[in-house]
C-alpha cells in the first residue's frame, strides 16, 4: 500500500511543488489548506503534471476542533509536512501577533494532533532566517541562532524550538526541519510556480514581472555592499530541487534512517550569486531586457548569505542539481503562462 502523506499548505509555492515530487515518488498525498494565499487551481496543474488528483480539504489548521475531526477519520497518516504559514518579512513587522497566532497555533495544534493520534513524523519548512545576518561563510547548521530580525523570522525560530521540546518528551515523535535558502523558480512544464499576492517583496518575482511589463522597473536595493559588485549576495535554490528534499526527508523517516529524533538541515545550493549576477543570467536565459535602477539598502538585508550544504548532502544524499539560468527560465515561462491564463 502507498504510503500517505498530509501536506499542509500543499497549494502553496513549496507545498505545490513537493506534492508532485511525492506524488512522483508513489506517496498518496492529502492536502489541507484554507487558500489564504494560494488559489484552488494549483490542484489542476498537480494533477496536469502527475496524472492523479490530490485529496484536498479547505480549513484552517488553527481550528483545532476542525484538525482533530480529520485526524480522526484518517487515522493511518504516515507523515506530515507543514508548510502551512504566513511568509511575508514586511508585513510580519506590521502584524506580529497576526504572525504569531497562525504560524504557531498551527503548529501546536499539529503535534497535539500528532500525539493524540499516533503520526509519528513530521517535516518542518524552516528557514535559513534563523541564522540572521551569518558571521561566517559559507552557513553550516553549526552557525548559533542569532536573534530574529523579524516576527517572521521568530516564528521560525520559536516554531523550531517547540518541535525540539515537544519531542524530547515524546520519544516516538521525529522531526526535520529544512531551513530554505532562496527558494526561486518553478516547475519545468510551467504548470505551476509562485503566485505572489499583490507586489511581490522577492527578487525573482519581481524580475519577472517586470519583464513581463506588471512593474515598471526592478529596484535593485544597493550596490554599496562589500561584495564584488557592490550587490548583496544569496543562494538560490531551484524550487524543485528543493521540493526533492523533503521526499528524501520524508523516506530518511520512514526508514528510520535519522540520527536522531530532531535534525535540521541547511538547504541551498552553496553558490552565491548577487542581485546583478541574476539580473544578468535572466536577461541571458530569456533574452529578454530588464529594466533595472539601483536604490539604497532595504532596511534589515545581509550582505551575503549562502549555505554549506556537505551536511546534507552528505546525510540525505541530496543535492541541488538545477543551475541558476535554467532555474530563472523556468520561472519566465511560469510567469508567460499565467499571464496567458488571465
Ligand atoms: C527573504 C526572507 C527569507 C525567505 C526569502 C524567500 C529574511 C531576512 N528574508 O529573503 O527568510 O526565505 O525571502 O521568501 O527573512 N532585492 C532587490 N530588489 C527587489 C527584491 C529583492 O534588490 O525588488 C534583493 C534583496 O535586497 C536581496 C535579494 O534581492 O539582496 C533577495 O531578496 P528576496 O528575494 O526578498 O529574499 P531575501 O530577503 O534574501
Amino acid at each position: 500500500m502507498n504510503k500517505l502523506i498530509l501536506v499542509t499548505g500543499g497549494t502553496g509555492y513549496i507545498g505545490s511543488h513537493t506534492v508532485v515530487e511525492l506524488m512522483n515518488e508513489g506517496f498518496d498525498v492529502i492536502i489541507i489548506d484554507n487558500l489564504s494565499n494560494s488559489d484552488k487551481s494549483v490542484l489542476d496543474g498537480i494533477a496536469e503534471i502527475t496524472g492523479r488528483r490530490p485529496y484536498f480539504e479547505q480549513f484552517d489548521i488553527c481550528d483545532n476542533e476542525r484538525l482533530n475531526n480529520f485526524l480522526k477519520v484518517y487515522k493511518k497518516l504516515d507523515g506530515i509536512i507543514h508548510f502551512a504559514a504566513y511568509k511575508a518579512v514586511g508585513e510580519s513587522v506590521g502584524k506580529p501577533l497576526m504572525y504569531y497566532q497562525n504560524n504557531l497555533i498551527s503548529l501546536m495544534n499539529l503535534l497535539n494532533g500528532m500525539i493524540e493520534y499516533n503520526v509519528h513524523n513530521i517535516v518542518f519548512s524552516s528557514s535559513c532566517t534563523v541564522y540572521g545576518e551569518p558571521d561566517e561563510l559559507p552557513v553550516t547548521e553549526k552557525a548559533p541562532i542569532k536573534i530574529a530580525n523579524s516576527p517572521y523570522g521568530n516564528t521560525k525560530q520559536i516554531s523550531e524550538e517547540i518541535i525540539k521540546d515537544t519531542i524530547s518528551v515524546n520519544p516516538k515523535l521525529k522531526a526535520i526541519a529544512l531551513r530554505y535558502f532562496n527558494p526561486i523558480g518553478a516547475h519545468p512544464s510551467a504548470q505551476i510556480g509562485e503566485l505572489p499576492l499583490g507586489i511581490p517583496d522577492n527578487l525573482v518575482p519581481f524580475i519577472t514581472q517586470t519583464a513581463i511589463g506588471i512593474r515598471n522597473e526592478l529596484k535593485v536595493f544597493g550596490d554599496d555592499y562589500n561584495t564584488p559588485d557592490g550587490t548583496a549576495i544569496r543562494d538560490y535554490i531551484n524550487v524543485v530541487d528543493l521540493a526533492k528534499a523533503h521526499v528524501v526527508s520524508v523516506k530518511r523517516m520512514l526508514d528510520d534512517n535519522c540520527k536522531s529524533n530532531f535534525e535540521f538541515f541547511n538547504l541551498g545550493t552553496g553558490k552565491g550569486f548577487s542581485v546583478l549576477e541574476v539580473v544578468n543570467a535572466f536577461e541571458k536565459a530569456t533574452g529578454e531586457k530588464l529594466k533595472y535602477k539601483i536604490v539604497n539598502r532595504r532596511e534589515g538585508d545581509a550582505e551575503a548569505v549562502y549555505a554549506d550544504t556537505k551536511f546534507a548532502n552528505k546525510e540525505l544524499g541530496w543535492k541541488a542539481k538545477i543551475g541558476l539560468e535554467e532555474t530563472l527560465l523556468s520561472a519566465w515561462n511560469w510567469e508567460k503562462n499565467i499571464q496567458n491564463k488571465k
